[in-house]
């Protein structure tokens, strides 16, 4: 059988070049593999999923609460068959498996790029999977972001209202792109058919390819080493092969993975959509993204109102606050290898402590990301009576340089002390094995 194949789809080649491909065997190594079977979990119960949702958000009748013969209980399609997969058998279920397994991919891929990060993986070679690991993280967080809308209920609504209010922020063209990208003006006819078009077809294709990229690139130029492997075989590749050893240890964690999702989903709800009903005219005054999201809501309420007209376009805060500060933080992930000054392939992951202003200065970034994510929670902390509007404000001011910069010198302390003893121990054990010379 195995002849027959070979002799006509030539396996055996696809065997030498990807299937013998070694991998290291380390923990730190699962966090991509992870947000792999994430993105496979994501996209079979998507697909279920689809198979009972009603992507149009024309009114129906309610079938669950109909109303009278001429008072009909009108609600949006998409929201009635939101309603109808919660009562399906194990439909609430497959919804907070999506739901969870979202979250769980997002966490991924931020601690696997800050793996990447601080044991410098991302140096020459491997820069070009560094910038298509970030654009895999943004296009999750779009997936994400358009896949809350869908169940059209009136928080998700009011969510869909503040993007679109954020987009059409854009000075000379916002309303034009916000129109464009919504399917007319909010909230047209067209906007659930569009987003789900987003939801399950666009940013899921971009999603695969992008996997696909990242995936070829890594096999191509093989993983950083561990540093235990410079001890094993110097300049060699240390590892399993994907074929046999390691694929059943990526299946083993595939399973456990998916029944850890599937026990925490028995046990903790998602979003519920009956709570908010469908899309109404009363406001929901707290509308919060999620955590991944919420440093952008931050970055919106430190920056105080304002507004002015520049040749024609109108420069305002919800801009400046939404867009362009967050497209400082991306591009400055984005310029991370440019920052490398090294010449040379890099082949061991490094050890973090021996270069201290890298881990300091990805230590004290952290820091202004939950500096402003606390920022984006702000309306708990005023609401509690803790701080006054005004207050709030300058102390988040003062605390978004004030944090990352004792964050950044913090750290440089600590790793300093750190090597300070590490290398003291040296010489000791140096000391000693002369004495016994
Ligand atoms: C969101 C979806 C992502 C998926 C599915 C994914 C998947 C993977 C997998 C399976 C590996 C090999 C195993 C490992 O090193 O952990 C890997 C390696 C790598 N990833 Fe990702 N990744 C994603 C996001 C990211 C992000 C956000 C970054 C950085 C910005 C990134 C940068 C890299 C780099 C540079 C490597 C090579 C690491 C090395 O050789 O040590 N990836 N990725």
């Amino acid at each position: 059988m195995n002849q027959w194949l070979d002799e006509r789809l030539h396996l055996s080649r696809l065997n030498d070049k990807f299937l013998r491909k070694a991998f290291p065997v380390h923990h730190s190594f699962f966090l991509g593999e992870i947000t792999l079977f994430s993105l496979i979990i994501l996209i079979l119960t998507g697909i279920l999923l689809a198979l009972a949702y009603e992507p149009s958000n024309s009114m129906i009748v309610n079938s669950f609460d109909p109303g009278t013969a001429d008072k009909p209980n009108l609600i949006p399609a998409a929201y009635h068959s939101a309603l109808k997969i919660n009562a399906m058998p194990f439909g609430d279920m497959l919804r907070r498996i999506h739901h969870w397994t979202a979250n769980i991919m997002i966490a991924a891929a931020v601690v696997h790029m800050m793996r990447i990060y601080f044991t410098g993986a991302f140096k020459k070679p491997r820069e070009i999977n560094w910038w298509i690991g970030l654009l895999l993280l943004i296009f999750a967080v779009f997936t994400a972001v358009t896949g809350y809308a869908l169940p059209y209920d009136n928080y998700a609504y009011n969510t869909l209202k503040v993007i679109y209010g954020i987009v059409a922020s854009i000075p000379w063209v916002g309303e034009w792109v916000s129109q464009a990208a919504f399917a007319g003006r909010f909230p047209g006819e067209g906007i659930i058919p569009r987003v789900y078009g987003y939801h399950i077809m666009l940013l899921p294709a971009i999603l695969i390819a992008l996997t696909g990229a990242h995936l070829l690139i890594m096999i191509k130029q093989k993983h950083t080493q561990p540093q235990y492997a410079k001890r094993i075989a110097y300049k060699k590749i240390v590892g399993v092969p994907l074929l046999t050893q390691q694929t059943p240890i990526m299946l083993l964690l595939a399973l456990l993975f998916a029944a850890i999702i599937v026990l925490f989903s028995a046990f903790i709800p998602v979003h519920p959509v009956e709570f908010f009903g469908p899309p109404s005219t009363t406001p929901i005054n707290n509308i919060k993204p999620d955590w991944y999201l919420l440093w952008v809501f931050g970055a919106l309420a430190i920056i105080p109102s304002f507004e002015f007209n520049f040749l024609g376009g109108v420069i305002g805060s919800e801009f400046t606050g939404a867009m362009i500060l967050p497209t400082f933080i991306v591009l400055a992930l984005f310029a991370v290898p440019m920052l490398d000054r090294s010449r040379h392939n890099m082949y061991y992951a490094e050890n973090p402590t021996n270069h201290p202003v890298r881990l300091a200065a990805g230590v004290a970034f952290l820091a202004l990301l939950i500096v402003w994510s606390v920022a984006g929670y702000k309306p708990e902390l005023i609401s509690a009576n803790i701080l006054t509007t005004a207050n709030a404000n300058t102390i988040l001011w003062i605390a978004t340089f004030l944090v990352p910069a004792l964050a950044y010198f913090a750290t440089l302390g600590i790793v300093r002390g750190i090597r300070a003893l590490r290398e003291s121990d040296e010489r000791d054990r140096a000391a000693f094995s002369h004495a016994d010379d």
